[in-house]
């Protein structure tokens, strides 16, 4: 049986180090939100934040929604709005509710400066942005998330619900992908 281990680089953050940032990360979050007398709702984005959102959203005591999205993006590096692809959206209205978006990687910040615009224009009292990775090297477009994990380098990283073609999200840390994996199927 084909190994995903194999096409690990290297480890960047064990499970020990993951639930570490969970950890930071709720409790920023918890102290947000504590006092607000919104409806709070959570806005995981498929399928990348999968793992994040469950580790993180279980060590948060406060009462909330959970919602999915799938979207993508494309574009070029000037446009901020539009080439917002949704292949899932919300069942629900966020109009006046206070939305946290749950993402696993910010890379140029293009996915997450059109989600966050579209969700304010759909009357959003406050949306907010945590994610797990942000490569602040490769940003695009102007964007800062309001809770991040951790900040890595420009590599492609794998593992905890973050994938190359499909695979490896099930990997329980994340991990740098060896480049002769891209490099050998882009050429083929
Ligand atoms: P952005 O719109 O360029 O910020 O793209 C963000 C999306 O690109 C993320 O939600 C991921 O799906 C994908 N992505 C960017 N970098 C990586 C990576 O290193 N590994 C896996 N997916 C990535």
């Amino acid at each position: 049986m084909y190994c995903m281990e194999q096409d690990v680089e290297q480890i960047l953050f064990d499970k020990n180090e993951l639930n570490e940032i969970c950890d930071r990360l709720a409790a920023q979050i918890t102290e947000t939100y504590r006092d607000s007398g919104r409806e709070l709702v959570f806005i995981v984005v498929l399928k990348g934040s999968m793992f994040f959102a469950s580790d993180l959203l279980s060590r948060i005591p406060l009462a909330c929604e959970i919602e999915f999205m799938k979207v993508s993006s494309y574009g070029s590096a000037t446009e901020t709005s539009g080439n917002l692809q949704i292949h899932l959206d919300l069942k629900r209205d966020v109009r006046d509710a206070d939305v946290v978006v749950l993402e696993d990687i910010v890379d140029s910040g293009r996915t997450l400066s059109k989600l966050t615009a579209l969700l304010s224009d759909r009357g959003a009292n406050s949306v907010r942005c945590c994610t797990l990775l942000d490569k602040p090297e490769r940003r695009q477009v102007a964007f800062d998330a309001d809770y991040v994990g951790a900040e890595i380098p420009d590599a492609f990283v794998i593992g905890y619900g973050l994938d190359y073609a499909e695979t490896y999200r099930n990997l329980p840390y994340v991990g740098i992908l060896k480049p002769t994996v891209y490099t050998t199927s882009d050429e083929s």
